[in-house]
């Protein structure tokens, strides 16, 4: 059955330029934040002249979204997102096999990502999990800032802290695969339930909590430690720390979504968005995760991940589906469903 085109959307596309119709468009879903995913897409736009329409949501809810859609996928591109939920979809088969001429520009660890998921996904951002906290807010409370995982269970930050919700958000999945991996799975969870006292809330997206935390509105979050130097940036009594335990951390990567309608436009991101002139988009938009193109130059205000005491990260384990499922029943059954 034919849709009736509305005459405003018409007009619009027999506005736009012969090249840009030619050119074709690009369904764009990004997990990166939205001020990124925002400039990136104007950019490869006035760069290509292919249109681009993008919408932004959690990495969990990416995922959620090209499994629902897999009989007849809507978007193009992934950009953005924790590397575990890209791991998972290249695992389910919801992403297709690119192998990028870009590839040999990349660190070591962004082509560890496209080796692990059999050239399915690419590392494009590197970045290490801490914590955020609002120094006047804590100051104002007799709070001393937090300095380890263990900290977060102390009586002084009852009520004080958030973090996302695993299920949605990348970053939330990050954190208990961290704390996973620090301590062993019962005392993991034994401190998750412990730490849900001490919660707030759990919001949907993975940098609602450091949003919280500059608006005064919680004393402290778990973040990954750029998002709490964007927020300082922009003027917002915020600072941040890593926990002395040592930490997880994320590679933040970008899939073409398997059965993608413009393969052709999708292939020519992916390229563009592996070059230091779009990498750069990140810092000029406040975005300070440690860029994946080795001649991409490293914004100075990017937490130094090299001097960050990270832990070895099983990304071949906590990137598989059952892995994730499993840990967020868990999440879900022993600790989400308690009181606080
Ligand atoms: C922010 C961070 C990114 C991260 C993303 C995950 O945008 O800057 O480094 O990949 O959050 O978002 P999510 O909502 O899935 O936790």
């Amino acid at each position: 059955m034919r849709r009736l085109f509305p005459a405003a959307m018409l007009a619009a596309v027999l506005a736009l330029p012969v090249a840009a119709q030619a050119q074709g468009s690009l369904n764009l879903y990004c997990s990166a934040q939205v001020e990124w995913c925002q400039a990136a897409a104007n950019a490869f736009q006035r760069d290509t002249g292919i249109r681009v329409s993008m919408s932004q949501k959690g990495s969990g809810e990416v995922l959620a979204q090209i499994r629902a859609e897999a009989q007849n996928p809507r978007g193009d591109v992934w950009f953005g997102g924790t590397g575990d939920p890209h791991l998972q979809a290249a695992e389910d088969n919801l992403t297709a096999e690119y192998r990028s001429a870009m590839l040999d520009q990349l660190t070591d660890w962004a082509q560890r990502q496209a080796r692990d998921s059999r050239y399915r996904t690419v590392g494009i951002y590197a970045g290490a999990l801490g914590f955020g906290y609002n120094t006047e807010l804590l100051a104002r409370r007799n709070i001393a800032p937090p300095t380890s995982w263990a900290d977060l269970l102390d009586a002084r930050f009852r009520n004080e802290i958030q973090m996302a919700d695993p299920r949605s958000s990348g970053t939330a999945y990050v954190m208990i695969a961290t704390i996973v991996q620090l301590m062993g799975e019962d005392p993991a969870f034994e401190y998750l339930r412990n730490l849900h006292r001490n919660i707030n809330a759990y919001p949907r997206s993975g940098t609602a909590p450091i949003k919280a935390v500059a608006r005064g509105e919680t004393g402290m979050s778990i973040s990954f430690v750029h998002d709490a130097v964007t927020e300082r940036l922009g003027g917002f009594p915020v600072a941040s720390a890593i926990p002395s335990e040592g930490t997880g951390y994320e590679i933040g990567s970008m899939s073409i979504i398997r059965g993608a309608r413009n393969e052709r436009q999708a292939r020519r991101f992916y390229d563009w968005a592996l070059t230091p002139a779009a990498q750069a988009l990140g810092a000029e938009n406040k975005q300070f995760q440690t860029p994946s193109n080795r001649a991409t130059p490293i914004p100075p205000e990017a937490p130094p991940i090299a001097q960050i005491r990270l832990i070895d990260y099983n990304f071949a384990k906590y990137g598989t589906s059952a892995e994730r499922r499993r840990l967020i029943e868990r999440w879900e059954r022993e600790v989400n469903s308690l009181p606080r």
